[in-house]
């Protein structure tokens, strides 16, 4: 399977590479060449200086009450998943993170970030990782004012599935989703200002169908549909 977007990225960027940072364990079960786009296996142990770097680069991407612990970053993003990376030579350009979940075929996704916004890099990191993880499924959290709603919609139709936990750093802002991959795209049936995401996020817990769609956001405001999702 090819994504002709992910294709026509790493045409118009010769130089950049994409990597798959992690526990060397994990590279036999994941799917090196997602996309048909080859991913060099990085192993985490062996690679402290990118490892720094990606943690810099989370660093100075999410701060406050989203930064990263050391732990975190060791115990839960490297040694049970891996970090899809765009690289230009060993500079990052952007990196997402998947972690397994004990549901089969749905991928836990955190942390998508760039440090060149608007050339597309953060939406192929996200989607070359899903794909080596042979993800139906992807799973993630995140806010409702947040510009990333039209990277992740690019993937599919995000299913709203409910507030996120209370623990999370910035749980008011945020919501669950889950995104079929490939999934076909409905046209949004209302704008909604991110201060109702709450609320909206409380319906969907509640058993109402409410979907984030392409292009996820625009002027301030969420695109959504609520309802059956057209097929
Ligand atoms: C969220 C974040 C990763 C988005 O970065 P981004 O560069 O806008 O996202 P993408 O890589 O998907 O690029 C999309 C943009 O590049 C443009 N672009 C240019 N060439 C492109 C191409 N070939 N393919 C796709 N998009 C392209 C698109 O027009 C799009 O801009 P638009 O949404 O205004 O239309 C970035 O803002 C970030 O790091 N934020 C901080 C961390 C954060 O909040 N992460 C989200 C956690 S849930």
């Amino acid at each position: 399977m090819r994504d002709p977007a992910v294709t026509a990225f790493f045409a118009e960027h010769p130089r950049f590479r994409l990597a798959a940072l992690g526990h060397a364990a994990n590279f036999a079960s994941l799917e090196l060449s997602p996309l048909g786009i080859p991913a060099q296996p990085r192993d985490a142990a062996r690679e402290p200086a990118l490892v720094a770097r990606y943690h810099q680069a989370n660093a100075a991407r999410f701060g406050g009450p989203l930064a990263l612990p050391g732990w975190v970053l060791v115990d839960l993003y490297l040694m049970p998943g891996a970090i899809s990376l765009v690289l230009d030579g060993e500079e990052i350009v952007a990196a997402w993170c998947g972690v397994p979940t004990v549901t089969p075929g749905v991928v836990m996704g955190v942390s998508l970030l760039s440090l060149r916004e608007g050339i597309g890099a953060a939406y192929v990191a996200k989607r070359c990782g899903v794909a080596m993880f042979r993800a139906a499924v992807q799973r993630g959290i995140t806010q409702w004012d947040s510009a990333s709603l039209r990277s992740h919609t690019r993937l599919g139709p995000l299913r709203v599935v409910g507030p996120a936990p209370a623990a999370h750093g910035e749980a008011a802002r945020s919501f669950v989703y889950e995104c079929a991959i490939s999934a076909s795209q409905s046209a949004p049936s209302r704008w909604m200002d991110p201060a109702d995401g709450p609320a909206m996020a409380a319906r969907a817990a509640g058993g109402e169908s409410v979907w984030v769609v392409a292009p996820g956001a625009a002027g301030g405001r969420v695109a959504l549909r609520v309802g059956a999702q057209r097929e």
